[in-house]
């Protein structure tokens, strides 16, 4: 227990005459959220209990203030998580305005692959779960903190579940340590039961009514139905902004551009002169922070009306005030784990219930609205599940076995999840762990399972990366990777993509031709933005997204630095190498090798580990009917496709995976015959 009472009054109760006109506005409407009367009741159940639970309608105030409580309270280490690096900056942001000081400094955030915080400085911190995850393997008790604050605990992210499991342990162990759960909905029940009946303060929001209206028919296409929902709200409802969900960045910005290009359209021609402007405005992670603050600021006094198109994180991460319509097709993006393959891929699936009213919910914040549901009331009463479903349950746990062991947990399968996973996912992981040699015969981390641990990537790609030097090639590697770690660079624009191909194809050639495969072409891409100076234009002109191209630079500078830290030398063959491209292949092969298919017939291709049969996706360039691949995902659409494909020679599978491709290690089928094959064919070299 804290032996001295912390503040009750807060600094800037009293109006203080040095501060700006901004800062006391920002004062103002802070004392009018919801969470704001709960201030007194937060901080004293803190003295009396390490858990507190805190329940609150989104937007009433939870991210910004309650950390801020805990600052003026006294705490002097506060860190608060979000599952999104979006949200993390940009409350970081808002929060640093608020208190009237700089961001880095006093406040400050962390998230992948960049840290705007002072280690001693900083009093309260933004991290993203998977960051503060990272933290604890040098300090599993996390001592550099006496304040966590789970946020939006209520999305069940793997991280955020594996840090509810780490922190109960720690509790016991540092009894000066202050936990407070965050959540959006209504399913506080099993988050105070998991810490022995914590203490509940629910923050009752002011809500408006929020009018649903559901479609007669299924929609077809749920791109078009939406862009015809928004435009319809824009010419026939009252003033007021709109809120459109949609699953990812291409999307949005495609609607985006058809959005803007209707509006002016019907501008411009002299009937619909009457059409008030209609500001479109995107919403994701990939979005450089200033183009992200542009949803908060108001329209232009003209009468124009704000869409803002936004991914799940407008659902309860970050508030836009003014939102009076929400249009809601009910689908997001989310990780699916295919047990079968043991390949993991995003897919676009149905959000649900629960997702639904919180979409919904959105409309109601300033004054009555509306949402429109792009389905049918009979799927939202039949199709849709309950809640989402824990995201660690439907994930590879490769990634959160190698960050227990790092934090030295060891037993695995007793480990406290609060929806423990079942224990075949378990050895599912370890079997994958052991195969990339990250852990040994007896389970334990070896050197470079530990090492890979350090880097915040895939095992596959983590490993790929720090043997890459072995194949002279770790230049190229940590280009790749990059690549990999950022949205699809190739823009294929749906009434130009002919012209995108072959642009495309171009810049194939320059790689060296289609054999190359398409993870050179990632890496012959990536150089040729540099060479033309990170240029906009030349981007435009070859397809290209020039933001997901410079966001993939900083990434390969971040991953650059990481490497040397952990003394992997940058080298490369040279550019002008024969085999350069040859190199890394071997090398991405070298983590990929579970994820290697062998033509079959026809043009499909079957899965050594499941049989599984897929075809190459229609955007590779991979032309020469390889009989083996490696390749980067599998994709499920209208077909099973497997995505980023080059050609790997049989005889690397041999050489770098023997363990893997034993043939004596696989049930009689394709697989093990094609192994066979490989197998008589080395030995007759
Ligand atoms: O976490 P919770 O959803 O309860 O609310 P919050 O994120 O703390 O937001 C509280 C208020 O701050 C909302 O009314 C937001 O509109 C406002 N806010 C803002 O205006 N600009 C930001 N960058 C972040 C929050
Ligand atoms: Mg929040």
């Amino acid at each position: 227990m804290r032996d001295h009472s912390p503040p009750l009054c807060p600094e800037w109760e009293s109006t203080s005459p040095g501060r700006s006109a901004r800062y006391q506005a920002l004062l103002e409407s802070r004392r009018q959220l919801p969470v704001f009367p709960h201030r007194d009741v937060v901080i004293h159940t803190l003295r009396r209990h390490q858990v507190l639970v805190l329940v609150g309608e989104t937007g009433s105030g939870k991210t910004t203030q309650v950390p801020q409580f805990l600052v003026e309270a006294g705490y002097r280490r506060v860190a608060c998580t979000q599952p999104r690096r979006i949200a993390a900056v940009n409350v970081a942001k808002r929060v640093a305005e608020e208190m009237g000081v700089q961001l880095g400094a006093e406040v400050g955030y962390t998230i992948r692959f960049e840290d705007v915080s002072h280690p001693k400085r900083t009093r309260l911190k933004y991290v993203t779960d998977g960051m503060l995850l990272r933290e604890a393997y040098g300090d599993p008790s996390l001592t550099r903190y006496d304040c966590i604050l789970l946020d939006e605990a209520h999305e069940r992210t793997l991280n955020t579940d594996v840090l509810m499991g780490l922190l109960k342990s720690v509790l016991p162990r540092r009894p000066e340590l202050r936990l407070v759960v965050m959540s959006a909905t209504l399913e506080s029940g099993k988050f105070t039961d998991y810490f022995d009946r914590a203490p509940l303060v629910n923050v009752s929001g002011r809500m408006y009514p929020v009018r649903i209206e559901y479609m007669p028919q299924p929609v077809r296409d749920y791109l078009l139905a939406a862009e015809e929902a928004v435009m319809r709200i824009h010419r026939d409802e009252p003033p007021g902004d709109i809120l459109l969900f949609l699953t990812g960045a291409e999307e949005i910005d495609s609607v985006c551009d058809r959005l803007r290009w209707r509006v002016r359209t019907e501008r411009d021609s002299r009937s619909a002169a009457a059409l008030a402007p209609l500001l479109a405005l995107p919403l994701y992670s990939a979005l450089p922070p200033p183009k992200q603050q542009l949803v908060f600021e108001p329209p232009p006094p003209d009468g124009t009306r704000k869409v803002i198109v936004a991914t799940n994180v407008a659902e309860t991460s970050i508030t836009i005030d003014g939102i009076v319509y929400v249009v809601d097709p009910g689908f997001v993006k989310s990780k699916i784990f295919n047990p079968r393959s043991r390949v993991e891929s995003l897919l676009v699936s149905a959000i649900s219930k629960a997702s639904a009213q919180q979409r919904a919910g959105r409309a109601g914040r300033t004054r009555p609205g509306t949402c429109y549901r792009l389905y049918t009331e009979a799927s939202f009463q039949q199709e849709l599940a309950e809640a989402t479903h824990p995201e660690i349950l439907r994930s590879n746990l490769a990634t959160v076995v190698l960050t227990l062991k790092k934090l030295q947990v060891q037993d695995l399968v007793h480990f406290d999840f609060m929806d423990p996973p079942p224990p075949e996912t378990f050895m599912r992981a370890l079997e994958m762990l052991y195969y990339l040699h990250a852990l040994d015969d007896d389970g334990n981390l070896t050197q470079l399972g530990s090492r890979m641990a350090d880097l915040p990537l895939d095992p596959p790609l983590s490993k790929m990366l720090l043997e890459s030097d072995r194949f002279r090639c770790s230049d190229e590697a940590t280009k790749l990777a990059a690549m990999l770690s950022t949205q699809i660079v190739f823009v294929r624009p749906r009434n130009k993509q002919a012209e995108a191909d072959a642009a495309k194809l171009r810049l194939m050639s320059e790689a060296g031709g289609s054999g190359a495969g398409d993870h050179a072409l990632l890496v012959q891409v990536f150089e040729a933005y540099l060479r033309h100076g990170q240029s906009t234009r030349w981007c435009y002109e070859h397809f290209l997204n020039d933001r997901a191209l410079r966001h993939a630079v900083h990434i390969q500078q971040q991953l650059a630095r990481t490497l040397h830290r952990l003394q992997v030398p940058l080298i490369s063959p040279g550019v002008r190498a024969p085999d350069r491209w040859l190199r890394l292949r071997q090398c991405v092969l070298h983590g990929y090798f579970m994820q290697v298919a062998f033509w079959r017939r026809g043009k499909s291709y079957t899965i050594v580990r499941d049989e599984q049969t897929v075809f190459l996706h229609p955007s590779t360039v991979v032309q020469h009917r390889p009989a083996w691949v490696v390749f980067h995902e599998f994709v499920l659409t209208t077909r099973n496709y497997i995505r980023i494909v080059s050609e790997v020679r049989p005889e690397w599978l041999l050489q770098l995976a023997p363990h893997y491709f034993d043939e004596r290690e696989y049930a009689d089928g394709a697989s093990r015959q094609a192994l066979q094959r490989l197998g008589r064919y080395r030995a007759s070299k």
